[in-house]
């Protein structure tokens, strides 16, 4: 459904407007990143429209793309056509010299067709004059696989290289890269590679920031449930249990793109039209996530957070920079707080005391463990804390602070006088630490 639809016509524009404000600091933090995006033949095959015209959106943005597609369906196609019989072993292809010539037969053919619709521009779109260009070319140098378990896999290729200066200068030119299953050898021969390995070895090579693998469904647990976000650990732990084939085999994926240096590979469901800009433009993204570093949950806290939240805050408290808290004042007002855990430890926190009927919320709390800071963390606390007042129809913010009142201004608070803060607020008000008021309007 066009999520516009339900809204009466006056609102579109500020839906519109309002989902910018929402993506533009992914905008801004994507701008000048390489990501190599992954998708298998099949993509080719239905909703291809809705992928090339995505792809090209995140290319306008400033995205330096890398785009790396198989053909395994043209390939059965091509096989079938010329009377061949596909041999796997181990999932792997064995490509002999007449499995090879359908290969390239396939590759060719698909690689050619993403050319052309790539050379579409955004069609429908104020943009659709706009002209893409496209690299394609002998990036890859691959080798035999060779024999393995007394298997001879023929022309299936491993990758031996990745020509990063090549690619880097089509980027720095403003071209997309499409790379194909296939690489070639010094000997003058062609290898059938498999398009993830030759995704996973680009984005290494690289040094690429996402690599971004589009499947035929979304990755899930074997009950079915949601996985967002993996640390490398928690991936190795869900593959050691080989609870399930499909996530076992992306999941491995992500495993090695994180050895070859990858620090972030998205599991994105290419039949959901929303899901890759989704996953890169907005908090909530809708795929699977898994990082190098460990997973840090930004999360309501619980009773079990209060020592950790008291570790944190306590040289805080010592300095003056925070209000003293006892435990016991703590523990009752835990659901009030916020915490960001970093497998197990607590690393920062903030709370939010609203005020309904004047629609109002006090910030406070506010504090990003020192080994820490200056990572974002602090912003990434205080847009939860917005979003927590948003939710709970307040239209402002207020914190009171001695010693951080520039970074708060920075980030569009502004200074008031104690007569904006609710009554009973002001009644608790400590004129001996003399804090200063600052305002910030929730954008709607
Ligand atoms: C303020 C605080 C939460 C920011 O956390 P963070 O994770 O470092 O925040 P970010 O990474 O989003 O922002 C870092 C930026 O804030 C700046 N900054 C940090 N403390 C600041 C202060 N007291 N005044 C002005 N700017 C400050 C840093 O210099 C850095 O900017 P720069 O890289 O341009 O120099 C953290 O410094 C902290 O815990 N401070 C002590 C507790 C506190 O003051 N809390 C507010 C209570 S009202």
């Amino acid at each position: 459904m066009d999520p516009t639809s339900w809204v009466p016509a006056r609102d579109v524009s500020a839906f519109h407007t309002q989902s910018l404000r929402h993506a533009a600091p992914y905008i801004h933090a994507h701008r000048g990143h390489t990501f190599v995006v992954a998708f298998g033949g099949e993509a080719l095959e239905d909703g291809a429209a809705g992928l090339i015209h995505d792809l090209a959106v995140i290319h306008v943005l400033g995205i330096r793309l890398v785009l790396v597609h198989g053909a395994r369906p043209q390939i059965e196609r091509a096989m079938r056509r010329h009377g061949i019989s596909s041999r796997f072993h181990q999932g792997r292809r064995i490509t002999d010299a007449a499995g090879l010539r359908a290969v390239e037969e396939a590759v060719a053919a698909t690689r050619v067709a993403i050319e052309a619709r790539l050379s579409m521009g955004l069609p429908g779109t104020p943009m659709s004059g706009m002209r893409l260009r496209v690299v394609s070319g002998n990036f890859i140098t691959a080798r035999p696989l060779g024999v393995i378990d007394g298997v001879d896999y023929q022309y299936t290729g491993a990758v031996r290289r990745v020509d990063t200066h090549g690619i880097r200068d089509a980027l720095d030119d403003g071209a997309i890269v499409l790379l194909s299953a296939l690489g070639y050898s010094p000997t003058g021969e062609t290898f059938n590679v498999p398009a993830r390995e030759v995704a996973t070895a680009a984005a290494g090579a690289l040094d690429a920031d996402k690599l971004i693998l589009l499947l035929n469904a979304p990755l899930q647990t074997p009950q079915g449930g949601r996985i967002h976000h993996l640390n490398v650990r928690e991936a190795a732990a869900l593959v050691e249990s080989a609870a399930d084939e499909v996530l076992t085999a992306n999941l491995s994926t992500a495993l090695a793109a994180s050895r070859a240096g990858v620090r972030r590979v998205h599991f994105v469901n290419r039949k959901d039209p929303d899901a890759l800009l989704a996953e890169l433009f907005t908090r909530e993204g809708t795929g699977t996530l898994v990082t190098a570093e460990p997973y840090e949950a930004l999360r309501r806290a619980r009773i079990g957070d209060v020592a950790g939240i008291l570790e944190l805050i306590e040289p805080l408290e010592a300095a003056g920079v925070l209000v003293r808290r006892s435990r016991e004042q703590l523990e009752l007002e835990i659901d009030r707080f916020v915490v960001m855990d970093l497998d197990g430890a607590i690393i920062a926190c903030a709370a939010l005391y609203p005020y309904l009927e004047e629609r109002m919320g006090e910030l406070a709390c506010l504090a990003v463990h020192p080994d820490h800071r200056r990572e974002g963390r602090g912003d990434r606390m205080l847009a939860r804390v917005e979003d927590e007042a948003r939710r709970l129809g307040l239209e402002c913010i207020f914190v009171l602070t001695t010693q951080t009142d520039h970074w708060f201004r920075e980030r569009g608070f502004e200074p008031a006088s104690l007569d904006v803060l609710p009554m009973p607020r002001k009644q608790l008000y400590n004129y001996r630490r003399n804090a200063r008021v600052l305002v910030k309007r929730l954008p709607d």
